[in-house]
């Protein structure tokens, strides 16, 4: 198993560039959208979290909290690093956050293609499928069942 370090950092934290070529490589670019770092990190509620592995950014997501609802975005694993546990253990972390933050509510929009990826982790599909996003590829919004 590899030893992977989660951390919660800061808009201004010198391991967004790494977070931004992740989100890029893993997100975007099978798609052929041309890079564009525009990401609106800077709204009101955001908590950035990565994954490092070694001295690498290998995973991230996003919680973005607006009043006891959170919203999980751009979960992603980089290519070589996928099948690892890298994944279940960003979405294991934001869901103890979001508990940690007493929040009611934790939704994500899926990509469908990630949906039983989301789904083996607990979460719940409450949505039909909706194109979304900058690749307008079909999704589902799934929730993380609270206590
Ligand atoms: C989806 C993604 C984040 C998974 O990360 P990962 O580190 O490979 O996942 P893990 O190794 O932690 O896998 C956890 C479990 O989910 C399974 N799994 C992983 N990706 C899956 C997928 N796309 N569909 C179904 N199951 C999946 C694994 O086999 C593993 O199963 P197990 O419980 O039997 O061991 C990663 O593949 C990725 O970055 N994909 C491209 C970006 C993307 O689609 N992000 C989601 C946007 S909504």
């Amino acid at each position: 198993m590899t030893d992977i370090l989660l951390v919660w950092i800061e808009t201004s934290d010198p391991r967004m560039l790494e977070v931004n070529e992740l989100r890029h490589v893993a997100l975007f670019e099978p798609f052929g959208i041309p890079r564009c770092d525009t990401w609106n990190d800077d709204i009101p509620g955001v908590h950035h979290l990565i994954a490092v592995v070694g001295e690498r950014v290998v995973g991230y997501s996003c919680l973005i909290v607006d009043d006891d609802e959170g919203q999980v975005r751009q979960v992603c694993v980089a290519p070589r690093q996928r099948g690892a546990g890298i994944g279940r253990a960003l979405m294991s972390e934001v869901v103890d956050e979001a508990a940690r933050l007493g929040l009611g509510t934790v939704w994500l929009n899926a990509r469908v293609s990630a949906e039983d990826f989301y789904r083996r982790l607990g979460w719940v599909t409450t949505s039909g499928e909706f194109p979304f996003g900058r690749t307008g590829v079909p999704h589902v919004r799934m929730e993380y069942p609270q206590d």
